[in-house]
This record gives C-alpha cells, structure tokens and sequence, in this order.
C-alpha cells in the first residue's frame, strides 16, 4: 500500500430540502455573488428563483450561457472579468459539472492579474482562490467533491483537466429532487462518466482489497440505480444513490493507497471533446470497451476476472480469459442498454482526424505511464477501434 497525504474540506449537504440552508452557508463569505449558470435549466425547475429569494440582500452578479464542455473563451474570461469589476466574494455555481467546473477557473482567475490561462496551463500556481459554493443539477462528474475543473479551448483543440487543492468547493448543495429533470442522455452520460471513474481508479498496479470493494460496490450501484432513474426519472432513492456515488468519482477515495493511474480513458475522450465537442459521458462509453480489449493481456488479466466476477456475477469456474472476455462484452451491452451510441461515427467523429488526436493525446496526456502504458500508436488502435 502506497503513502498518501488526503484532505477534502468540502461541506457536503444532502437531500430533499436542503436548499433551505443556503442563506446561513453564504452568510460566511460576504455580500457579493457571482451566480454561475448554464443554458436556462436552472429557470425550468425553479432554482434560480428560489436562490434569488433565499439570497435577498446580497448584491448578486450573474454569468449564464456556460456551455457543456465549458469554454475558456468567453466563459471563464467573462467570469473573471466580473468578479474583478465588482470585487466579488464568493462564487455560487449552479448547474451540472461545466457550471462547476468554469466557475472554478474563474475562482483561480479572479485571484491571478496575468491570463488566467497560465493558471489553468499549469505555467503558473495559484496563490489563491475565491470560495465556491454550489448546489449541483446533474449526477455526473464528482466536481462537487473534487479540486478539478475541465476547460475547453477551442482555437488550440485543448480540453485541460486544471486541478489545485484551492479549488475543492466550500460548501456542495446535493438535493436529488433536482435531478429528476435531467434527461434520458444527460442520465445514461452521467452514468457512463461515473462508472468510469470508478474503473480509471480500479485498473491499476497496486490496489487493495478494501478500495476494491469500494469501486465493485459503486459500479454496481450506479448500474442497478442508474437503470432505476432511466425508467422512472423522479424515483427519488435511485436519483439519491446515484447522485451519492457520482459525487466519490473524482476526489481520489477511491485510490488511497492504491499506485497512480494514469486516467487513460478521460486522457483520450478529453481530446475527442476538445476537437468535436461530443458530450464527455458518452466519449467514455465508447472508448472505455475498446481500451480494455486494447489493454487485456497475461498482466492484466487477473483484473479483469475479478472485475468480471465481482461486478457482472460471471461464473468463476469458467477459464480466466472467457471470464475477461465476457466482462468486457458485459461493460459494452451495458452501456449500450442505457441508450448511449455505442461508434464514433455516430456522434460525428470520422477517421480524419484520427492521428492528429492520438498525436495530441500522446504529446499531453502523459499515458505512457500508465497501469497499461499506451503509446500513441495504441491511441490510434483504440479511436480506430471505436470508429
Ligand atoms: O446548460 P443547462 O441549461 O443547465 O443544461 C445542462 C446541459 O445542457 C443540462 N442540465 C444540467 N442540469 C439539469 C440539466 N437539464 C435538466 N435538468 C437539470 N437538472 O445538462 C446538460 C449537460 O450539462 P453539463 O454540466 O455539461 O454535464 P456534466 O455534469 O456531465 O458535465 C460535463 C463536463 O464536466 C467535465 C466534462 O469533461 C465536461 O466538460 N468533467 C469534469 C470533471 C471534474 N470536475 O472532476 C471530471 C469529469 O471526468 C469530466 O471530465
Ligand atoms: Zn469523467
């Protein structure tokens, strides 16, 4: 078992009603907000009304229009922009994981004078941050609970995974009832994100009984509940645990101890996002397959039977390689069950621009270190594969 050294200081508040508790939360930060929204789903469900009543008093700020696969340009710069002009306090983020994750280069970047794009480039550190708070919408991507914020450059085809210990939110609102909007893709790609989460963390070196134990359990959840919330959108204890399991998916629990990973799949479908801009759960869902069959070998082998039999149920006493095999087959038809186009060319992606990608993804995304080391003509073979 490997040395770590682990904090999260993020507040978590959990439940039907929780909202209530927002006034007393932000009275901690001071008078200015910079409310972060997307594209109006907020205003469907009544959320931006109701923390306009909860929040009289405070002199609110808003930046709305965040888009999926959130924009460096104008998102994050407008929202630094803002928060500099109006000397804001605290950022409250509200919407799925791109509100989420903007409003954290925005936290960062309010903070810096040069080009927030040093911060998220990792050409300069953080010195400082100003708090987050949030009230997430879409069980997804764990940036609830996790320093990371995912940000899309579209001139240079960069999507950047920018993490720093300052940007762990201060406060997360989870209330499931708000989820019960989030539609049939947005669910299936909230389920594929998180299932993957939890496999980036499992396929690694050195791991041990009790994280793997973790990781089998959420992926069963997150199957067994995510196929609850697909049928019936509002049943609240399905949107509960989903949205619970989601929010341990990028904050490192699931891997104390464990040796790194090198978060092969999110390395390769942040470049398929960055230059088609597909939806990032469904990218996953679509490599994710691929990447094991890629990767299956005597080495890796013993994993890939326990997951099989852990997480699927397949029989033990079949022969090592059918029981990986089958896991692997089991991974693809469950994604595909939920819905989600299982080929690239279906959410616009062709063989064009193929190597330009894999090249991409070999030159930033570090994989050659990995559990199972992927050079860039690996890259190549597994995007082709999922073509
Ligand atoms: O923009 P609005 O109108 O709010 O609509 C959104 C958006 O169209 C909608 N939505 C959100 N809550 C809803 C709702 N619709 C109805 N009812 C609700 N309650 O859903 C659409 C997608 O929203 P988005 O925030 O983009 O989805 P998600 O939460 O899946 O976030 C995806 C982004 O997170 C990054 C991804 O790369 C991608 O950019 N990731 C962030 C991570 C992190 N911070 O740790 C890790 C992940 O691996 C991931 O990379
Ligand atoms: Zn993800």
């Amino acid at each position: 078992m490997q040395n770590f050294d682990y904090q999260t200081p993020t507040r978590l508040i959990f439940g039907k009603g929780v909202i209530e508790k927002l006034p007393s939360v932000m009275s901690q930060f001071g008078k200015k907000i910079l409310l972060t929204y997307g594209g109006g789903s907020i205003k469907k469900i009544g959320l931006y009304q109701k923390v306009h009543e909860l929040l009289k008093g405070y002199d609110i700020v808003e930046l709305s229009d965040i888009q999926p696969n959130p924009k460096y340009d104008p998102s994050v710069l407008d929202g630094v922009r803002l928060c500099k002009e109006h000397k804001v306090d605290v950022i409250l983020a509200v919407g799925g994981g791109s509100v989420l994750d903007c409003s954290k280069a925005i936290a960062a970047g309010a903070c810096y004078d040069g080009d927030p794009w040093d911060l998220i480039s990792y050409k300069v550190k953080a010195q400082a941050a100003l708090p987050i708070v949030d009230i997430i919408t879409l069980a997804a991507t764990g940036s609830e609970y996790d320093t990371f914020g995912v940000i899309s450059r579209t001139e240079t085809n960069d999507k950047i995974g920018y993490g720093d210990r300052l940007l762990y939110p201060v406060c997360s609102f989870l209330d499931p009832t708000y989820t019960f909007t989030v539609n049939k893709k947005q669910t299936a790609a909230g389920i594929a994100d998180a299932m993957n989460h939890v496999m980036e963390q499992y396929f690694t070196e050195d791991t041990t009984l009790l994280n793997d134990g973790f990781c089998e359990s959420m992926l069963r959840s997150l199957m067994v509940n995510g196929r609850k919330c697909l049928e019936n959108p509002e049943d609240y204890t399905a949107r509960a645990e989903m949205m619970l399991a989601c929010t341990y998916g990028c904050n490192g629990i699931l891997a104390l101890g464990n040796s790194p990973s090198g978060w092969p799949c999110h390395g390769i479908e942040h470049a398929l996002s960055a230059y088609y801009d597909i939806t990032h759960g469904w990218g996953l869902a679509i490599i994710t397959p691929r990447w094991m069959k890629h990767i299956l070998n005597e080495h890796t082998l013993p994993r890939f039977v326990k997951y099989g039999i852990n997480v699927f149920g397949i029989d033990a006493s079949l022969d090592q390689w059918e029981i990986a095999n089958k896991a692997i087959e089991e991974t693809y038809k469950f994604f595909e069950s939920i819905g989600i186009p299982m080929h690239l060319r279906e959410v616009g992606i062709d063989e064009s621009r193929v190597g330009e990608m894999a090249h991409h993804i070999a030159v930033n995304e570090g994989l050659d270190q990995a559990y199972a080391p992927l050079t860039e003509q690996d890259i190549t073979e597994i995007i082709t594969a999922s073509l």
